[in-house]
Protein backbone atom coordinates (compact mmCIF):
# COMPACT_ATOMS: atom_id res chain seq x y z
CA UNK A 1 0.00 0.00 0.00
CA UNK A 2 1.15 3.39 -0.28
CA UNK A 3 2.96 5.35 2.53
CA UNK A 4 0.58 6.32 5.49
CA UNK A 5 1.13 9.82 7.39
CA UNK A 6 2.20 9.63 11.10
CA UNK A 7 -1.21 11.74 11.65
CA UNK A 8 -3.08 8.46 9.93
CA UNK A 9 -1.39 6.03 12.15
CA UNK A 10 -1.56 7.87 15.57
CA UNK A 11 -5.28 8.87 15.01
CA UNK A 12 -5.55 5.10 14.71
CA UNK A 13 -3.92 4.74 18.20
CA UNK A 14 -5.93 7.53 19.69
CA UNK A 15 -9.07 5.77 19.05
CA UNK A 16 -7.52 2.37 20.24
CA UNK A 17 -5.77 3.75 23.33
CA UNK A 18 -2.77 2.12 21.98
CA UNK A 19 0.72 3.33 21.22
CA UNK A 20 2.34 2.64 17.60
CA UNK A 21 6.37 2.27 17.72
CA UNK A 22 8.54 4.64 15.51
CA UNK A 23 11.57 1.99 15.34
CA UNK A 24 14.94 3.62 13.78
CA UNK A 25 15.97 1.34 10.55
CA UNK A 26 19.90 1.62 9.67
CA UNK A 27 20.05 -0.71 6.50
CA UNK A 28 17.79 -2.88 4.71
CA UNK A 29 17.62 -5.93 7.25
CA UNK A 30 16.37 -3.85 10.07
CA UNK A 31 13.48 -2.82 8.19
CA UNK A 32 12.83 -6.39 6.48
CA UNK A 33 11.99 -7.68 9.85
CA UNK A 34 10.53 -4.91 11.39
CA UNK A 35 8.02 -5.34 8.57
CA UNK A 36 7.81 -9.31 8.51
CA UNK A 37 6.33 -9.18 12.62
CA UNK A 38 4.37 -5.93 11.97
CA UNK A 39 2.37 -7.79 9.15
CA UNK A 40 2.06 -10.97 11.56
CA UNK A 41 0.92 -8.63 14.21
CA UNK A 42 -1.06 -6.54 11.99
CA UNK A 43 0.57 -3.46 13.04
CA UNK A 44 1.07 -0.15 11.53
CA UNK A 45 4.91 0.70 11.99
CA UNK A 46 6.58 4.12 11.76
CA UNK A 47 9.78 3.45 9.90
CA UNK A 48 12.42 6.05 11.50
CA UNK A 49 15.14 7.04 9.54
CA UNK A 50 17.75 9.32 12.10
CA UNK A 51 20.83 11.22 11.91
CA UNK A 52 23.03 9.00 12.24
CA UNK A 53 21.61 7.10 9.44
CA UNK A 54 21.75 10.20 7.66
CA UNK A 55 25.31 11.32 8.20
CA UNK A 56 26.28 7.58 7.13
CA UNK A 57 24.31 7.01 3.60
CA UNK A 58 22.97 10.48 2.87
CA UNK A 59 19.01 10.78 1.95
CA UNK A 60 19.23 8.61 -1.32
CA UNK A 61 18.86 4.55 -0.47
CA UNK A 62 16.68 4.16 2.76
CA UNK A 63 14.18 6.35 1.79
CA UNK A 64 13.64 3.65 -1.78
CA UNK A 65 13.57 0.61 0.79
CA UNK A 66 11.19 2.27 3.14
CA UNK A 67 9.30 2.81 -0.34
CA UNK A 68 9.54 -0.56 -1.41
CA UNK A 69 8.63 -1.75 2.18
CA UNK A 70 5.27 -0.07 2.64
CA UNK A 71 4.87 -1.14 -1.38
CA UNK A 72 4.59 -4.60 -0.63
CA UNK A 73 3.29 -4.10 3.05
CA UNK A 74 -0.23 -5.23 4.40
CA UNK A 75 -0.36 -2.64 7.35
CA UNK A 76 0.41 1.14 7.32
CA UNK A 77 4.04 1.99 7.23
CA UNK A 78 5.06 5.74 7.75
CA UNK A 79 8.22 7.10 6.66
CA UNK A 80 9.58 9.66 9.17
CA UNK A 81 12.36 11.69 9.54
CA UNK A 82 13.92 11.11 13.43
CA UNK A 83 15.72 14.93 14.83
CA UNK A 84 15.29 16.96 12.29
CA UNK A 85 18.22 18.96 12.47
CA UNK A 86 16.53 22.70 10.65
CA UNK A 87 14.26 23.79 8.04
CA UNK A 88 16.55 22.56 5.23
CA UNK A 89 16.74 19.06 6.07
CA UNK A 90 12.71 18.72 6.60
CA UNK A 91 12.62 20.34 2.50
CA UNK A 92 15.24 17.68 1.66
CA UNK A 93 13.10 14.94 3.30
CA UNK A 94 9.82 15.75 2.20
CA UNK A 95 11.89 16.24 -1.86
CA UNK A 96 12.90 12.74 -0.98
CA UNK A 97 9.24 11.72 -0.17
CA UNK A 98 8.85 11.90 3.78
CA UNK A 99 5.75 11.11 4.85
CA UNK A 100 6.60 12.37 8.31
CA UNK A 101 9.11 14.82 9.58
CA UNK A 102 10.11 15.73 12.91
CA UNK A 103 11.89 19.17 13.89
CA UNK A 104 13.64 18.64 17.34
CA UNK A 105 14.04 22.45 18.29
CA UNK A 106 14.13 21.64 22.09
CA UNK A 107 17.99 22.42 22.19
CA UNK A 108 17.30 25.59 20.74
CA UNK A 109 15.80 29.05 22.89
CA UNK A 110 11.92 28.63 22.95
CA UNK A 111 11.55 31.58 20.36
CA UNK A 112 13.68 30.00 17.63
CA UNK A 113 11.84 26.62 18.57
CA UNK A 114 8.44 28.43 17.29
CA UNK A 115 9.53 30.14 14.78
CA UNK A 116 11.72 27.01 13.17
CA UNK A 117 8.39 24.52 13.93
CA UNK A 118 5.81 27.16 12.64
CA UNK A 119 8.24 26.86 8.86
CA UNK A 120 8.59 23.23 8.88
CA UNK A 121 4.47 22.76 9.71
CA UNK A 122 3.64 25.31 7.02
CA UNK A 123 6.00 23.36 4.56
CA UNK A 124 4.97 19.97 5.19
CA UNK A 125 1.20 20.55 5.39
CA UNK A 126 1.15 21.94 2.07
CA UNK A 127 2.39 18.93 0.89
CA UNK A 128 0.01 16.46 3.35
CA UNK A 129 2.93 15.21 5.14
CA UNK A 130 3.01 15.23 8.95
CA UNK A 131 5.42 17.08 11.84
CA UNK A 132 6.63 16.05 15.35
CA UNK A 133 8.20 18.79 17.33
CA UNK A 134 9.71 18.60 20.52
CA UNK A 135 9.71 20.44 23.65
CA UNK A 136 11.83 19.67 26.68
CA UNK A 137 15.20 18.41 25.38
CA UNK A 138 15.03 14.63 25.85
CA UNK A 139 18.90 13.67 27.37
CA UNK A 140 21.25 10.60 26.68
CA UNK A 141 23.00 9.91 23.57
CA UNK A 142 22.08 9.31 20.33
CA UNK A 143 24.05 9.42 17.01
CA UNK A 144 26.72 10.14 18.92
CA UNK A 145 25.62 13.61 20.56
CA UNK A 146 25.27 13.63 23.91
CA UNK A 147 23.13 15.35 25.85
CA UNK A 148 23.45 14.93 29.87
CA UNK A 149 20.61 17.31 31.61
CA UNK A 150 17.48 15.26 31.91
CA UNK A 151 15.23 18.50 31.02
CA UNK A 152 11.37 17.42 31.80
CA UNK A 153 9.20 19.41 29.66
CA UNK A 154 8.03 23.03 31.11
CA UNK A 155 4.40 22.98 31.08
CA UNK A 156 3.44 27.05 30.01
CA UNK A 157 5.93 26.13 27.16
CA UNK A 158 3.70 23.43 26.08
CA UNK A 159 0.99 25.64 26.79
CA UNK A 160 2.22 28.47 24.67
CA UNK A 161 4.02 26.20 21.87
CA UNK A 162 0.37 24.48 21.22
CA UNK A 163 -1.19 27.74 20.87
CA UNK A 164 0.59 28.79 17.97
CA UNK A 165 2.53 25.78 16.60
CA UNK A 166 -0.25 23.11 14.80
CA UNK A 167 2.35 20.18 14.39
CA UNK A 168 0.51 16.89 14.37
CA UNK A 169 2.61 14.57 17.42
CA UNK A 170 4.71 16.13 20.50
CA UNK A 171 7.70 14.33 21.89
CA UNK A 172 8.08 15.69 25.53
CA UNK A 173 10.95 15.39 27.93
CA UNK A 174 9.87 13.56 31.10
CA UNK A 175 12.81 12.06 32.23
CA UNK A 176 13.16 9.59 29.06
CA UNK A 177 16.74 9.36 27.50
CA UNK A 178 18.33 7.91 24.47
CA UNK A 179 20.55 5.01 25.08
CA UNK A 180 20.78 2.60 28.00
CA UNK A 181 19.33 3.69 31.00
CA UNK A 182 21.47 3.80 34.18
CA UNK A 183 19.59 2.40 36.47
CA UNK A 184 15.58 2.51 36.33
CA UNK A 185 14.21 5.45 34.84
CA UNK A 186 12.03 8.05 36.76
CA UNK A 187 9.33 9.03 34.39
CA UNK A 188 7.19 12.31 35.53
CA UNK A 189 3.73 10.40 34.42
CA UNK A 190 2.16 13.75 35.83
CA UNK A 191 3.23 15.59 32.92
CA UNK A 192 1.97 13.27 30.30
CA UNK A 193 -1.49 13.78 32.32
CA UNK A 194 -0.92 17.62 32.09
CA UNK A 195 -0.44 18.14 28.52
CA UNK A 196 -2.57 15.38 27.16
CA UNK A 197 -5.30 17.73 29.63
CA UNK A 198 -4.35 20.94 27.81
CA UNK A 199 -5.10 19.72 24.59
CA UNK A 200 -1.39 19.10 22.84
CA UNK A 201 -1.61 16.80 19.81
CA UNK A 202 -0.29 13.24 20.13
CA UNK A 203 2.44 12.63 22.66
CA UNK A 204 5.82 10.82 21.90
CA UNK A 205 7.84 8.96 23.91
CA UNK A 206 11.55 8.79 22.77
CA UNK A 207 14.13 6.70 24.55
CA UNK A 208 11.96 4.05 24.86
CA UNK A 209 14.61 1.22 24.51
CA UNK A 210 15.18 -0.17 28.13
CA UNK A 211 12.19 1.46 29.47
CA UNK A 212 9.67 -1.04 32.27
CA UNK A 213 6.99 -2.82 30.84
CA UNK A 214 4.86 -1.32 33.26
CA UNK A 215 5.74 1.98 33.22
CA UNK A 216 5.53 2.15 29.08
CA UNK A 217 2.09 0.56 29.72
CA UNK A 218 1.13 3.52 31.92
CA UNK A 219 2.75 6.05 29.64
CA UNK A 220 0.31 4.74 26.81
CA UNK A 221 -2.86 4.46 28.88
CA UNK A 222 -2.32 8.27 29.89
CA UNK A 223 -1.96 9.26 26.30
CA UNK A 224 1.47 8.17 24.92
CA UNK A 225 0.35 7.54 21.33
CA UNK A 226 3.89 7.05 19.75
CA UNK A 227 7.24 5.39 21.52
CA UNK A 228 10.61 5.24 19.79
CA UNK A 229 13.13 2.49 19.98
CA UNK A 230 16.39 2.54 18.47
CA UNK A 231 19.28 0.98 20.59
CA UNK A 232 17.65 -2.28 21.69
CA UNK A 233 17.03 -2.74 18.09
CA UNK A 234 20.93 -2.18 17.05
CA UNK A 235 22.38 -4.31 20.40
CA UNK A 236 19.66 -7.31 19.00
CA UNK A 237 21.19 -6.38 15.47
CA UNK A 238 25.05 -6.41 16.13
CA UNK A 239 23.84 -9.40 18.74
CA UNK A 240 22.95 -11.93 15.53
CA UNK A 241 25.91 -10.94 13.81
CA UNK A 242 28.78 -11.78 16.51
CA UNK A 243 27.26 -14.92 17.50
CA UNK A 244 27.36 -16.19 13.34
CA UNK A 245 30.46 -13.81 11.97
CA UNK A 246 32.94 -16.62 12.79
CA UNK A 247 30.81 -19.20 10.55
CA UNK A 248 31.67 -16.85 7.56
CA UNK A 249 28.10 -17.40 5.75
CA UNK A 250 26.92 -13.37 5.43
CA UNK A 251 22.96 -15.40 4.59
CA UNK A 252 22.97 -16.93 7.95
CA UNK A 253 24.68 -13.45 9.58
CA UNK A 254 21.88 -11.84 8.34
CA UNK A 255 19.39 -14.39 8.98
CA UNK A 256 20.31 -14.57 12.95
CA UNK A 257 20.40 -10.68 13.06
CA UNK A 258 16.91 -10.55 11.94
CA UNK A 259 15.63 -13.02 13.74
CA UNK A 260 17.06 -11.37 17.30
CA UNK A 261 15.67 -8.00 16.14
CA UNK A 262 12.48 -9.72 15.33
CA UNK A 263 12.28 -10.70 18.60
CA UNK A 264 12.39 -7.44 20.09
CA UNK A 265 9.88 -5.98 17.65
CA UNK A 266 7.35 -8.39 18.25
CA UNK A 267 7.56 -8.03 21.76
CA UNK A 268 7.62 -3.86 21.41
CA UNK A 269 4.27 -3.86 19.23
CA UNK A 270 2.52 -6.11 21.77
CA UNK A 271 3.21 -3.81 24.41
CA UNK A 272 2.23 -0.81 23.21
CA UNK A 273 -0.72 -2.51 21.40
CA UNK A 274 -1.58 -4.11 24.86
CA UNK A 275 -1.71 -7.36 23.31
P1 LIG B 1 16.48 4.53 22.19
O1 LIG B 1 17.73 4.41 21.40
O2 LIG B 1 16.74 4.78 23.63
O3 LIG B 1 15.53 3.42 21.95
O4 LIG B 1 15.74 5.88 21.69
C1 LIG B 1 15.34 5.96 20.37
C2 LIG B 1 14.78 7.28 20.07
O5 LIG B 1 14.18 7.94 20.90
C3 LIG B 1 14.96 7.78 18.70
O6 LIG B 1 14.54 9.10 18.56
Amino acid sequence: MALATLKEVLDIAEQTGTAIPGFNIDNIEIPEAIITVAEEENCPVIMTIGQGAIAAGGLKHLPDVVRSVARHSSVPVVMHLDHGAGYEQAIACLRAGFTSVMYDGSHHPFAENVNVSRDVVRAAHAVGVSVECELGAISGVEDGISHDNTNLVDLNEVSKFISVVDCDALAIGIGNAHGIYKGTPDIDFGRIRACREMGAPHLVLHGGSGIPEDMIRKAISLGIRKINVATELRLAFMKGLGETASGGDIYKMYDRAKQEVMEVVRAKIRLFQQK
